[in-house]
Parts: structure tokens; sequence; C-alpha cells
């Protein structure tokens, strides 16, 4: 029964998301560059990794991105190493769409798009990537232990896997007054999202995968995030909103009412909402 309930939530979250992205990704780009009041999103750490890691390779290194979105991180290596030959994936038909017109723009030829969707497999044959990052992707994916041995398969020897995702203590306070009201209105609900890991689980799951030297950073920041609308609009990014369906129409209302009652209880004078936000950046070699 659990089992059963595992299965159908990873389908729904799967499904959701497909849809999802290719619905948000029109104002992608501006809500990832929304610069948070403070200025110091610890999501733009990651590209300091991912620089490191291609200035340790020959000129002429293989790169492939996954869930490379609108190509934040594909066309970041593909333009900076013009030698490059760089590949970025995802599921997603529309965010791909506009990482090509990105590509046009940019003028780019050393850059490729396939879309496609990550289940247990890779679609490309062992030993041909230099490097291989994921920028806040792998929060979707169900069998995470599975995509990091794929990472290390289609990577050469001596390449670097390079991944940021979302740490454990990513939003707590704002997200657990959601979750304990789901349960409440949802009480057989069985979560298997579980998108967050620590900083032991990432390293296990390189180290599992035969990478050496792991290195785990957590990135910790006090991000203002506006107000009680810009915050609600990232919810509905997450995807949680779409938990919202499993739920009669009256309760999905009571439950967002409660919430966001709940929510302005915690927004400063000013109106803003200051939430701590978790990324871990971690980094292994073949
Ligand atoms: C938060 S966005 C990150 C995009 C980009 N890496 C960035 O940092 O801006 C997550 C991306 O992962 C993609 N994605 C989610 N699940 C996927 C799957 N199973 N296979 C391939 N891509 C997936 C989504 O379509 C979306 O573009």
């Amino acid at each position: 029964m659990k089992n059963n309930a595992m299965e159908l939530n990873s389908n729904y979250y799967q499904s959701y998301m497909k849809g999802n992205y290719d619905r948000v990704s029109k104002n992608y780009d501006d809500n990832m560059d929304y610069k948070w009041q403070n200025d110091n999103d610890p999501r733009y750490d990651f590209e300091n990794t991912v620089l490191s890691a291609c200035e340790a390779k020959p000129s002429n290194f293989s790169a492939l991105d996954v869930g490379t979105g609108t190509g934040r991180i594909s066309l970041m290596i593909a333009s900076k190493f013009p030698n490059a030959n760089v590949r970025g994936l995802d599921q997603s038909t529309q965010m791909i769409e506009i990482a090509k017109s990105k590509t046009k723009d940019m003028h780019l030829k050393n850059i490729s798009f396939d879309q496609y969707s990550i289940e247990t497999k890779l679609p490309y044959s062992e030993k041909i990537f230099d490097i291989v990052t994921c920028s806040l992707a792998m929060i979707y994916f169900t069998q995470k232990d599975k995509f990091i041995g794929e990472t290390n398969r289609i990577l050469k020897a001596g390449g670097f896997c390079c991944v940021s995702t979302i740490g454990n203590e990513d939003m707590n306070s704002v997200l657990e007054p959601f979750w304990e009201l789901y349960y409440k209105f949802n009480p057989s609900f069985v979560n298997t999202f579980n998108p967050r890991l620590s900083e032991e689980q990432s390293r296990k799951l390189f180290e599992d995968a035969g990478y050496s030297g792991v290195k785990v950073t957590s990135f910790k920041e006090n991000v203002i995030f506006g107000s009680l609308r810009d915050y609600m609009a990232l919810f509905n990014t997450y995807g949680l909103s779409g938990l919202l369906f499993f739920l009669p129409k009256s309760a999905a209302i009571q439950l967002m009412d409660e919430y966001q009652k709940k929510l302005e209880s915690m927004c400063g004078p000013d109106g803003n909402l200051v939430v701590l936000r978790e990324v871990l950046i971690t980094k292994g070699q073949k």
C-alpha cells in the first residue's frame, strides 16, 4: 500500500514537474535572476565550482549539464570556453527552446541540447564527458543514487561531477508550516518528494558511485524574499501548489488561507519575509 502510494506520488510529481517547467519557462530567467534584496543568493556559488573544474581540463573538454533548463550553466561554460564541446539536457521542451534562442543571440556554435527525461539512465555512452554538471535539478530525480552512478559511467577517468542541490535546512521556516497543514488535510499522504539532502547524504551518494576527493560545501544565507506575493510565486514554481489537487477544493482553499495567515505573521514590519536558504554543492572526481 505504502509502495503504491509512493509510486503514485513519484509519478505524479514527475509528470507535474514536466508540465510545470514548460509553463514557467517564459518567466524562469526573470525569477532566477531576480536579485534578492540583500543580493547574496547562495545558488550563484555553484558557478565558481563549475568554472574551476573546467579550468582544470584541457581547453577542448566536453561537458554535459543535466537539467540545464534555460541554459544558465551550459551557456556559461560554452561562452567562457570556446574550444569546449557542451551539451545541455532537459526534459522540458519549452525550457530548451529558451536555451536555444539564447544560444543564437550569443552566437555560440559549441553547444547543443537534448530533450530527455531522466528516469534511471542518461542517454550517452560511457566515458565521453570530462565534466558533468547539474544545478538545482537533482531534487526532481526520484533515484538520486542511480543518477550519480550514471554521471560516473559517462565521465572519462579523471572527470569531474559538480552538483548543486537543496540542503536540509532550506526554507524550513516557511515549508514546515505548509507540510503541517497539508498532513492535517490529507493525513494518509505519503511524502516521497524528500528533495533535500544533508551533507553526509550527498557525500555518500558520490562515494558510493565511486567518486574520490569528494567535497561537499553547504552555503547558507538568510535571504530577503520580498513580500508574501514574491514568496507565493516561488511556492508555485516549486510545484507544491500541485499537491492541492489531491484535496477537495474547499479544503485546498482553507489550507492556503491558513498557510497565508501563518506566513503573514512571519513577515517583518516592512512586509518582507526573511528565509534561510541552504544550497549544497558537491564535487567529486572519477
Ligand atoms: C530549477 S530548474 C534548474 C535549471 C538550471 N539548471 C538552472 O540552474 O537554472 C530544474 C530543471 O530540471 C529539469 N528536470 C526536472 N526533472 C527532470 C528529469 N527527470 N529529466 C530531465 N530534466 C529534468 C526541469 O525541466 C528544469 O528545467
